[in-house]
């Protein structure tokens, strides 16, 4: 089996269904963040402070690429489709899905978090918006599918997947 890839903006869930599906297809799960954190031996924010979101992107891309992906179900972060090597290689290697949130619904889950220093400072509203409005051309052009996951629950999102997952050669 080829690798499913979880795209999808910051506080769509990627990390959450990534188990979740990962539990029901019987396939181990990988979560790219995680990865970098181990990697860098420092937290995302720290990342961000020391090298800025350029060092940042070289980890994530240098993660990306290593990680084992066959039979994997693999959670990327939210920017992980800003570099087109990222985009072929994550095309090269598996089906790509991409979870989608309403604004509203981004904000709720977001709104005390500290640990996304992109989000961090200013109105948190207008920088989802404009963050995502930049990125949505990218998530849409490398995805296979797209799951609307506003007001689902963690089961209604999996079996969502899991009636179009057929329709790939996965
Ligand atoms: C980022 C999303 C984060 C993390 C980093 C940058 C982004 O991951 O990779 O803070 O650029 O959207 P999540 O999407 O898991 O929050």
């Amino acid at each position: 089996m080829k690798a499913i890839y979880l795209i999808g903006f910051m506080g769509t869930g990627k990390t959450t269904i990534s188990h979740a599906l990962g539990s029901r297809l019987n396939m181990p799960v990988t979560d790219c963040d995680e990865a970098i954190v181990q990697y860098a031996g420092k937290t995302i924010p720290r990342i961000f402070e020391e090298e800025g979101e350029q060092g940042f992107r070289d980890m994530e891309q240098q993660t990306l690429r290593q990680l084992h992906a066959e039979n994997h179900v693999i959670a990327t972060g939210g920017g992980v489709v800003l570099r087109e090597e990222n985009r072929a290689h994550m095309k090269k290697n598996g089906i790509i899905i991409w979870l989608e949130a309403s604004t509203e619904e981004i904000l709720k889950r977001l709104d005390s978090d500290k640990t996304r220093p992109l989000l961090a400072g200013g109105d948190m509203a207008e920088r989802i918006q404009t963050l995502f409005d930049a990125r949505k051309e990218l998530y849409e052009g490398t995805s296979h599918m797209r799951v609307d996951t506003t007001g689902k629950t963690t089961d209604e999102i999996v079996h969502e997947i899991m009636l179009h997952l057929d329709e790939y050669d996965v």
